[in-house]
């Protein structure tokens, strides 16, 4: 398997980092992930732009053109020769010694990038018949638009809803619910879409977005604002999405089932409505059933 490394492709064995990377001192980078079908991006244009953002968002320059970048994940899929699979990106601020928390005065530093590419199947199975989620507080910072590598207060919540057998940890602050630890929430209410607003406090999903749009187009009324805990577990469907979960549908919020326990005819139709899309831009996939 090859990584990239800055503009190199090597092998993953030889792939280092410096300790001293503010990355791995401190956290202080951005990242993403852009999933492939039939080794074709998906949403390409809207992941790499979304990458900038959260980097310009923290005054971190990318050290490389949107173009050249392109060409590097290129290179790197063709290398691993991935069909359907994720690459994550990763870019830090860079290398400072000695670590200090203040920038260097002759900022920036030279950013770092790495990323790899793995082949990982759609889950057809998990796309239809879902899986239950647990709910936790959200303790994360209030600048969840920055898709960071500080992900601290994402990881402990999904290890908390893995440890109990659950796919996903709803994050809510106070009675308001805002996302998950890796996914944006959706609930359908009287026949309307309702998500929480992209604002400060969530991830706007490349996915939500992509749904959001295939939703407005296909006549369901669409709500951008947040919803209670109470609104959550009395929805008529509950589903959660993502680039590597597309649309996957709740079943169980904290062990009490969701309306009947199956995939709602909305979430269904939304994932057709979406698995389109992918056709259309990267040609034919197992339809979701
Ligand atoms: N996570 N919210 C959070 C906190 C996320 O980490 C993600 C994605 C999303 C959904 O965003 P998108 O639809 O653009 O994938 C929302 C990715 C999959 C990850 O970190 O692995």
């Amino acid at each position: 398997m090859k990584v990239l490394v800055n503009n190199h492709l090597v092998e993953r064995e030889d792939a280092t980092v410096d300790i001293e990377d503010r990355g791995y001192q401190f956290g202080d980078g951005v990242y993403e992930v852009v999933r492939l079908y039939n080794g074709k991006f998906f949403t390409y244009n809207e992941h790499i732009d979304r990458l900038y953002a959260s980097a310009a968002k923290i005054d971190l320059v990318i050290p490389y053109s949107k173009e050249e970048l392109r060409e590097l994940l290129e290179k790197l899929v063709a290398e691993n020769n991935i069909n359907t699979g994720n690459v994550y990106l990763q870019v830090t601020r860079g290398v400072q010694n000695p670590r200090n928390h203040v920038m260097p005065d002759d900022f920036p530093l030279e950013g770092v990038l790495t990323a790899a590419a793995r082949e990982v199947p759609r889950n057809e199975q998990q796309f239809v018949e879902g899986g239950p989620v647990i709910t936790e507080e959200d303790v994360r910072w209030l600048r969840c638009d920055i898709k960071s590598l500080n992900l601290l207060g994402n990881i402990l919540a999904k290890n908390k809803a893995h440890q109990q057998n659950a796919l996903e940890a709803v994050l809510h602050r106070g009675e308001q619910v805002t996302e998950c630890s890796a996914s944006n929430v959706s609930i359908i209410k009287d026949g309307v879409l309702w998500t929480h607003a992209a604002d400060n406090l969530i991830l706007n999903g490349i996915t939500r977005q992509v749904i959001i749009a295939v939703a407005k187009k296909n006549g369901i009324p669409v709500k951008e604002a947040d919803f209670t805990l109470t609104d959550l577990r009395e929805a008529d469907e509950v589903f959660i999405s993502s680039t590597t979960i597309e649309i996957t549908p709740v079943t169980h919020i904290d062990g009490v089932q969701v309306a009947d326990g199956k995939r709602g005819p909305i979430t269904a139709k939304l994932h057709q409505y979406f698995v389109e899309e992918i056709v259309a831009a990267c040609g034919e996939v197992e339809l979701a059933k």
